[in-house]
């Protein structure tokens, strides 16, 4: 006897999915519920009660704060919003074959077309489904489908968006759509038989038509284990559908040369070989089968290869993964590990819900109907390709500093690592290149061995030509008395150098302030920002010349408006000379206080009591608004009966 094992028999990828986010959340979080039976094997739901994952009969016993697990065939919308109301944690195992269809209902209606669902309405997959929208219509067959029609004509216009539940036969959901596309005038079909149902399906009818015994395996309660038993019942005349190995006849093999062996998507692995084990010894000749059998599907199933390049859009984010739609009838998805490079991103910050998203096809299981997918890859290459483009295309690129080493730094470029030489860093010979650390530069790439993975970079070449850029920016433009906001690069005895954007002008000592200064120091330091404006300049010699003193403000004007004879002011001395002392009473003016007037006796010299920047109070004894001269008088202040001099400054006002 030859037994053939059917290629795509038992765990599909949406229930292997969900049992092992089922096993990892009972792992992580020391138990979880599930609401009903996570998948229709009654063994696998007993493994999984043992790990922690315990059967919910009723949602109103869960607490804020439980985790509950989603089966595969996925919940309704009402329950998943209850529970997100309560803060009862979900961890999503929705098939997203399932996930797919739920769109596409509520997408139809929003669209103002009605969602056709071909499929069996008690199944909670297709209620789960019917969820998602307010008006569909759910029919079991083309016969309900004609039923319908010649009791409701008006049908004909209606928009109709039609789509089958993913175990559906496809005989029956082929037959409902040419219905509905001879008699409907606006109608649309979506194929959302899934790819793993179907192949399961086709094979089973295949090898049912050649073996003289077939043997079902799955649960009773599964809808796919079940129709995979009609299906083989068509072409076969002895069909057995069983839970395990135990409830194999012993004669029911007897005068077989051919049996064939198919298991339902819940069944698991270990149930299939107890069943094959028990019917027949000759596994190598099944093998043998069954490589011919896998060509033949493969051959007329296969729609994505690996390695190639596909765009398509996120239709969900679980805890595990990225689901994308890529037009395939493959459910396709994206491990977090293959999302990204970056560590510390969340897979939100990456992609959204509705995104296109253009990925590298990492593996294709056509048997299980699932595709893996990169966009981790697909970036890596791509990046490297920007960067070759970037050295002949001589591109500005951006990335951050990441680490200092012996020659230089290196700099982040989308991941890729770029060494920039010290003497590229655009920083002064010697400088602290530490300090560069964490800042997002801009660069050139000059040097790439992708073999290698080395890549070289220069800042300096950026930099140099934005300076160049910022240079002639200003000489086209400059004039005089143009204002610019500058920096202090360096000082000198007689004046400062400031950095106007690219060129560097001289603000004289005695442009800097309106008061007397003995070194710019005492109003600057390097690294200040200085508000200028320009004097002269020379584009020949490339000399500027800039002031920073406004002399829009008139001194004199401020002194006047500020004080009046006899009142008493606060002076710094500025100058001792042999006659008296030159004391500043604003910034710009100063007043004379003659050696009579220092003190209330008579001294020798004025150092004798004062000393050049003391401050003191001294009375305003006459001003000469003419020729702009004060006399001051600190003796005022400490003899009131003492006379005023009244003809000092015509005398002795002068500086020199
Ligand atoms: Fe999903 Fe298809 Fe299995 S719809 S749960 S992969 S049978």
């Amino acid at each position: 006897m030859q037994v053939i094992l059917a290629e795509s028999a038992g765990f599909c990828y949406g229930v292997r999915r969900a049992v092992e986010l089922a096993r990892e959340t009972a792992e992580a979080s020391g138990g979880c519920w599930m609401l009903g039976d996570l998948i229709h094997n009654t063994q696998v739901v007993e493994e999984l009660r043992q790990l922690g994952v315990q059967k919910l009969e009723s949602i109103d016993t869960l607490q804020a704060g439980d985790t509950v697990v989603i089966r595969s065939h996925g919940e309704s919308k009402q329950v998943l919003d209850w529970l997100e109301a309560k803060g009862i944690r979900c961890v999503d195992a929705t098939c997203p074959n399932v996930r797919r269809i739920q769109t596409l209902a509520a997408q139809a209606e929003k669209e103002g077309r009605t969602p056709v669902i071909i499929g069996d309405a008690a199944h909670p997959e297709v209620a789960g489904i019917a969820s998602w929208c307010e008006h569909p219509l759910i029919f079991s067959g083309p016969e309900a489908v004609s039923e319908w029609l010649e009791t409701c004509p008006e049908a004909r216009e209606t928009p109709l968006t039609v789509m089958a539940q993913t175990t559906c036969i496809r005989e029956l959901f082929e037959t409902s759509w040419k219905i509905v596309k001879k008699e409907c005038t606006n109608a649309k079909k979506f194929d959302t038989i899934c790819i793993a149902t179907h192949k399961r399906q086709s094979e089973a009818a295949m090898l049912a038509a050649k073996a003289d015994v077939m043997v079902v395996v799955g649960d009773r309660k599964s809808a796919n284990t079940k129709h995979l038993t009609e299906i083989c019942k068509e072409s076969c005349p002895r069909v057995l559908q069983i839970e395990n190995a135990d409830e194999l006849p012993p004669d029911f093999f007897s005068g077989c040369s051919v049996a064939g062996l198919t298991a339902g998507a819940s069944t698991p692995a270990g149930i299939i070989k107890e069943v094959y084990a028990a019917m027949s010894e000759e596994i190598k000749a099944v093998e043998n089968n069954e490589e011919s059998f896998e060509e033949l599907l493969n051959q007329s199933f296969k729609t994505l290869n690996t390695g190639e390049k596909v765009t398509g859009i996120v239709t969900a984010i679980t805890p595990m993964e990225v689901q994308v739609d890529v037009g395939a009838k493959q459910a396709a998805y994206i491990k977090f590990s293959e999302l990204t490079d970056d560590p510390d991103a969340k897979p939100e910050d990456v992609v959204k819900v509705g995104d296109e998203i253009e990925t590298y096809v990492v593996r294709v299981n056509d048997v299980e109907g699932y595709a893996e997918l990169s966009k981790k890859r697909l970036d890596a290459v791509k990046v490297w390709e920007n960067i070759e483009q970037a050295v002949e295309e001589k591109t500005v690129m951006e990335g951050t500093v990441t680490e200092e080493n012996k020659g230089g730094i290196v700099v982040s470029v989308k991941g890729v690592r770029v060494f920039v030489p010290a003497s590229q860093s655009g920083q002064p010979r010697g400088a602290d290149l530490s300090a560069m650390k964490g800042q997002k530069v801009q660069l050139r790439i000059t040097e790439v061995n992708r073999a290698r993975r080395r890549v070289v970079g220069s800042i300096r070449s950026v930099s140099d030509e934005a300076r160049r850029a910022a240079q002639e920016e200003i000489w086209n433009n400059i004039e005089v008395g143009k204002r610019y906001t500058g920096t202090v690069k360096s000082m000198t005895s007689y004046g400062v150098f400031v950095d106007i954007g690219g060129v560097d002008g001289m603000v004289h000592i005695s442009e800097l302030s309106w008061s007397r200064i003995k070194t710019p120091s005492e109003v600057c330091k390097v690294g200040d920002t200085m508000e200028v404006y320009v004097i002269s300049f020379d584009p020949e010699k490339r000399k500027i010349s800039l002031g920073v003193k406004d002399h829009s403000v008139d001194p004199w004007q401020v002194f006047m408006d500020k004080y009046a004879v006899g009142d008493v002011a606060s002076v710094r001395v500025v100058k001792l000379m042999t006659f008296g002392a030159f004391a500043e009473v604003v910034p710009g003016v100063d007043g004379l206080i003659h050696i009579s007037q220092i003190a209330d006796r008579r001294i020798e010299k004025p150092e004798d009591v004062l000393s050049e920047g003391q401050i003191v109070d001294a009375k305003i004894t006459a001003v000469d608004e003419e020729r702009k001269k004060i006399s001051l008088s600190i003796r005022a202040l400490l003899a009131p009966s003492v006379e005023e001099p009244e003809d000092e400054i015509a005398e002795d006002g002068e500086e020199e």
